[in-house]
């Protein structure tokens, strides 16, 4: 067996190498792509939380991004501290669960409407017309990202991280995706220096960051992008993958769905679960700074490192009866938005987003099914989901 992020066979259904890494590998090298992965939940947890040793400067993905993208536009999560620290909080006001929570009304009157559209043609594609339409509008409206502009931005996003079956080389459409994306941020930033809005980029314009020697300084305009572009992608992909993974697996399991719909302030709950058995993003890729020992085998300085936490998540060494859904699971955890100071910004604004989607769904679709032969899954090197998931209303 082998451990390949890339293969398309592979994303049909990961757990099986899951457990073999979990049970014969728990320390396992690749020779091929030239990685090693972690898979036992206490052993991603503890790396999750050693930033020093596990470090994200090289980037966070098996495949190596381009050096020059992160001086042109460095980002928080491609950041060790102390200059991680200094521009996480910058945005951290911003997604508090307070701040986040007054954004419920707009996402449930986005939610309605979308749904409400489904509704009236019993059914459609639920990724397509529902849940990547929805956190797109969220997160574009807490930027302040025109909405004539929104649609192609979403669609170069998704391009920029498709990649090829079995192939570690970074594919020249996403290159190009990733580059149009890039040219318009920058392009809106100047747009809205001239004609600010009440969107978090003008915010970003704004706000004053601290230097090394203490002093305060204003962002860098590559600064703002790779804010612009993170939390783009981040607050686009990941919900949507959650959404549609929770809608299928409520379709196989019609005693779980019941629950929900009889119990409403289960849904919360059901999200954790859905998190930890289908995780949207399957690993945190880390560079480590020193020669690590795991299992009797050495890990050179300077190694790319897997932290697989979809297959932790799955470890029967810290949950009972791992494979099964059960949305009433104490899941005390939450392993899928990662953890230690790289955890989940948008953890609130997520739960969020899925609590109200999954309410306004279980009103409108008391029993649905979903044609599983006619899903397509997306092609990402680290985010598992669907971009397809055609449903009908029985
Ligand atoms: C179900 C939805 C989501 C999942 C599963 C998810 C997952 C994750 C994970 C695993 C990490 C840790 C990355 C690492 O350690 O290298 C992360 C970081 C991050 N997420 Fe999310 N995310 C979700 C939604 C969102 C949303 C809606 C936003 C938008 C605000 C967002 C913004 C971020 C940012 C900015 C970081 C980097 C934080 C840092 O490096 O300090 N995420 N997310």
């Amino acid at each position: 067996m082998e451990l390949n992020p890339f293969s398309y066979q592979f994303h049909e259904n990961p757990y099986p190498t899951y457990r073999w890494l979990r049970d014969s590998a728990p320390l396992y090298y690749n020779e091929k792509l030239n990685f090693y992965a972690l898979s036992r939940f206490r052993d991603v947890l503890a790396a999750s939380h050693d930033w020093e040793t596990y470090s994200s400067v090289e980037g966070t993905q098996v495949e190596r991004l381009d050096p020059n993208m992160f001086d042109l536009t460095p980002m928080v999560i491609f950041l060790d501290p102390p200059r991680h620290d200094r521009l996480r909080k910058l945005v951290s006001r911003a997604f508090t669960p307070r701040r986040v929570g007054d954004l419920e009304p707009f996402i449930r009157t986005t939610a309605v409407r979308l749904l409400d559209e489904l509704a009236a043609h019993g059914g459609g594609d639920f990724v397509k017309e529902f849940s990547a339409p929805l956190p797109m509008e969220v997160i574009f409206t807490l930027l302040g990202v025109p909405q004539g502009d929104r649609q192609q931005l979403r669609a170069w996003m998704d391009l920029s991280l498709e990649r090829d079956h079995d192939s570690p080389q970074i594919p020249a459409r996403a290159i190009e995706a990733m580059a149009h994306s890039i040219q318009y941020w920058f392009n809106l930033l100047s747009e809205l220096r001239r004609r600010p809005n009440e969107g978090l980029i003008c915010a970003l314009i704004d706000a004053e960051v601290e230097t090394d020697n203490g002093d305060t300084t204003k962002l860098s305009d590559g600064e703002i992008v790779g804010f612009c572009s993170l939390l783009g992608a981040a607050g686009n992909e990941t919900v949507t993958k959650l959404l549609a993974n929770a809608v299928v697996l409520f379709a196989r399991d019609r005693g779980e769905y019941g629950k929900i719909l009889a119990r409403p302030d289960r849904i919360p709950n059901a999200v954790e679960e859905v998190l930890r058995y289908t995780s949207p993003s399957q690993y945190q890729g880390r560079t480590v700074t020193r020669e690590v020992e795991w299992y009797g085998q050495t890990v050179p300085k300077g190694s790319r490192i897997l932290l697989l936490t979809a297959a932790a998540n799955r470890d029967d060494r810290e949950f009972s009866d791992p494979d099964r859904f059960q949305i009433d699971r104490d899941v005390p955890i939450a392993l899928g938005f990662g953890q230690g100071i790289h955890f989940c910004l948008g953890a609130s604004l997520a739960r969020l987003e899925c609590r109200v989607a999954l309410e306004e769904f279980g009103r409108r679709f008391p029993r649905y099914a979903v044609d599983e032969h006619s899903c397509r899954r997306v092609h990402m090197s680290n985010v598992h989901g669907y971009e397809s998931v055609p449903f009908t209303a029985k």
